[in-house]
């Protein structure tokens, strides 16, 4: 399922995140690929051990876990704590794959389930950097505005194509699901917006409360926590 999430950051947010990034010391995103990515990637990453990384990457925790559409829409488990990057002067990162086993650092892993970009500049200021997905339906071309994001199926071929004018700036990230599965994480996802739905209407609260039932017993049979 490929979902935009809007509203992710505030526009304070926004701006404290880019003001900061724009002083920051950026490096060879090669430094965190394969062989096969490092290949095709062109792009500046924050350094992996950069406290500027991990500061910001708190703060957009913090945004995720008030965000109740990320939360229906990946059922995270784990997420990977969050990376940065910038494309410019023809920066791209050619269709590839990420990694499926990925080490969080404190000896744990995370299997990479859903992949999540949030966009930190308008999409005004750069020429190109379409995040293009391919998936079972074919090839969807994402570019959304500062402070939304997009989650994919991290099983996905994906590219970004190349910034000829302007900076990119994007937070990315993996998540590992409670629910493995892309389409039961659909149909969950789909369950649980209808139920909202017909709460905030005047629907029948018997039924309502089945439904919620029904979720949470699949939830219950599918879940890995
Ligand atoms: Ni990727």
């Amino acid at each position: 399922m490929l979902l935009h999430i809007p509203n992710v950051l505030s526009a304070e947010e926004l701006a404290g995140i880019r003001r900061q990034l724009d002083a920051a010391q950026w490096t060879d995103g090669r430094e965190t690929v394969g062989t096969q990515g490092a290949q095709v990637k062109r792009n500046l990453q924050l350094p992996d051990t950069s406290p500027l990384k991990a500061e910001l990457g708190k703060l957009i925790l913090a945004a995720l876990q008030r965000h109740p559409l990320f939360f229906a829409a990946a059922l995270p488990l784990k997420i990977l704590p969050p990376r940065f990057n910038r494309y410019e002067g023809g920066g791209t990162y050619g269709f590839h794959v990420d990694g499926s086993v990925m080490q969080l650092g404190n000896g744990e892993q995370l299997r990479s389930d859903v992949s999540c970009t949030l966009f930190l500049n308008e999409p005004d200021d750069y020429d190109g950097g379409e995040l293009i997905v391919n998936d079972t339906y074919g090839e969807h071309e994402v570019k959304l505005p500062a402070g939304d994001a997009i989650v994919y199926p991290a099983s996905s071929l994906h590219q970004v194509t190349p910034v000829t004018r302007g900076a990119r700036i994007a937070s990315f990230f993996w998540i590992q699901s409670m629910i493995r599965d892309d389409a039961r994480r659909r149909m969950l996802f789909e369950l649980d917006a209808s139920i909202q739905r017909l709460r905030s209407g005047n629907a029948d609260n018997d039924a309502v409360l089945q439904l919620t039932g029904l979720y949470h017993n699949l939830l219950r049979q599918w879940a890995e926590t």
